[in-house]
């Protein structure tokens, strides 16, 4: 799926602006500042297909790009802090919730956790939407090179708690690096089976 071309499609600010919806579709959101749109261009080998930055609240729109002409893959921005005016980021978290409970295609939601950081609160809030919503999810752990040993047995063993409450969560977590190449191999072929 990788092998073929990914190109930016749209940047969507309002439900009415998604494109049809016409073939599978993934995405990935988590906090700001998680590595969203890192991600993307590690798994794409495309440094500067999504914008990354180290201000949270970066991504402010939901980005589609295409993987090749099969499937669209999904920026989302952040939710949590973010450096833009509240009334702003209110506007685009209510998108966001509206993307993740009602797009019909989505085939799987990827939920970026930072690897240092573990579960939070806000993390908790989008898992339960998810789950609600019956959307099946998968949890990528980001910044793998940031933390080593006995702390990153920590925070696997605290996600895995949270995992085993949501029967829409696969139980296989992704350990990744944007920065190293950590996972990515392993995210391509599961993305690449998601029919
Ligand atoms: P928003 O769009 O603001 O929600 O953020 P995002 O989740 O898209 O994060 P983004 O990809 O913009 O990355 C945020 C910061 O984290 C940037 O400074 C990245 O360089 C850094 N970063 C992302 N992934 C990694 C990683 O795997 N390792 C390290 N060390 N830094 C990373
Ligand atoms: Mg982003």
């Amino acid at each position: 799926l990788f092998a073929g071309p990914v190109d930016f499609l749209k940047g969507v600010v309002a439900m009415e602006g998604l494109p049809p919806a016409d073939r599978p579709e993934i995405c990935f959101a988590g906090r700001s500042n998680v590595g969203k749109s890192s991600l993307i261009n590690a798994l794409t080998g495309r440094k500067g297909l999504a914008r990354a930055s180290n201000t949270p609240g970066r991504t402010q729109e939901i980005n589609f790009f295409t993987l090749g002409d099969s499937h669209y893959m999904v920026d989302l921005p952040g939710y949590g802090y973010a450096e833009a005016p509240v009334a702003v980021v209110a506007k685009w978290q209510r998108l966001l919730k509206a993307y993740l409970a009602g797009r019909q295609t989505l085939r799987r939601a990827f939920v970026l956790i930072d690897a240092r950081h573990g579960v939070k609160a806000a993390d908790e809030d989008i898992l339960a939407l998810l789950n609600s919503s019956a959307v099946p999810f998968q949890v990528v752990l980001t910044k793998a090179d940031k933390v080593k040993g006995k702390d990153q047995d920590k925070v696997l063993a605290q996600v895995r708690g949270t995992l085993a409450k949501h029967p829409a969560a696969f139980p296989e977590l992704v350990l990744s690096s944007a920065e190293k190449g950590d996972g990515i191999a392993t995210l391509r072929s599961i993305i690449a089976g998601i029919g």
